[in-house]
């Protein structure tokens, strides 16, 4: 069985389905939540679904301590969601092809440094974009760059605000990202 780490910065929901969805499957388990930001609510998130929780620093990640720590874990597959630090080249190393980020947009379209979150929603209604989506990819040393392992699309209408398109990518994550991990594990 696959041991998971999860990795993320702020409310954490894509990180709660996806620990639920694995809570009774054979293939694999979220043993372990991590972020950079201790007051996120990934972490309260964690807390109630009993899963051990660890924060730290810009600093432990860049210096590799944090690849021991996972290995102590027992941990054999990362997952990104919603984490916002870039992913230092001793980490990629450890864990050659483990590491899978989702993006809340049609890469290669608004990605790279500074694209997350509601600033991708923003760019995509400030461009009248027609559709967006989700993007599930290897993570590599260059942001948003990795190859593509799957995307989604959700229509855009001309009155959706910002938020509205939040949404509609949140419910693409919510349906396809447990799936998409399990097929890279389990293919
Ligand atoms: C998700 O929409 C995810 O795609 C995005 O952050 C959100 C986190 O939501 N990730 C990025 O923008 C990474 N570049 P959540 O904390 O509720 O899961």
């Amino acid at each position: 069985m696959y041991k998971i780490a999860i990795f993320a910065s702020g409310s954490g929901s894509n990180a709660e389905n996806i620990a639920l969805y694995f809570k009774d499957k054979p293939t694999a388990e979220v043993g372990l939540i991590l972020t950079n930001k201790a007051d996120a609510f990934v972490l309260d998130r964690a807390k109630k679904l009993a899963i051990e929780r660890v924060v730290f620093s810009s600093e432990q990640l860049k210096s590799g301590e944090l690849v021991n720590l996972l290995k102590d874990k027992g941990i054999d597959f990362i997952v990104l969601a919603g984490f916002l630090l870039k992913i230092p080249e001793n980490l990629i190393a450890a864990f050659p092809n483990k590491i899978i980020n989702i993006h809340p947009a049609l890469l290669p379209k608004y990605g790279g440094k500074g694209m997350y979150g509601d600033a991708v929603h923003k760019a995509v209604v400030a461009n009248r974009e027609k559709e967006s989506g989700i993007t599930i990819h290897y993570v590599n040393e260059h942001y948003d760059e990795g190859a593509i392992i799957f995307q989604a699309k959700c229509k855009i209408s001309e009155t959706d605000s910002y938020e509205d398109v939040a949404n509609k990518i949140h419910q693409l994550e919510y349906e396809h990202f447990p799936r998409a991990i399990e097929g890279v594990l389990a293919p």
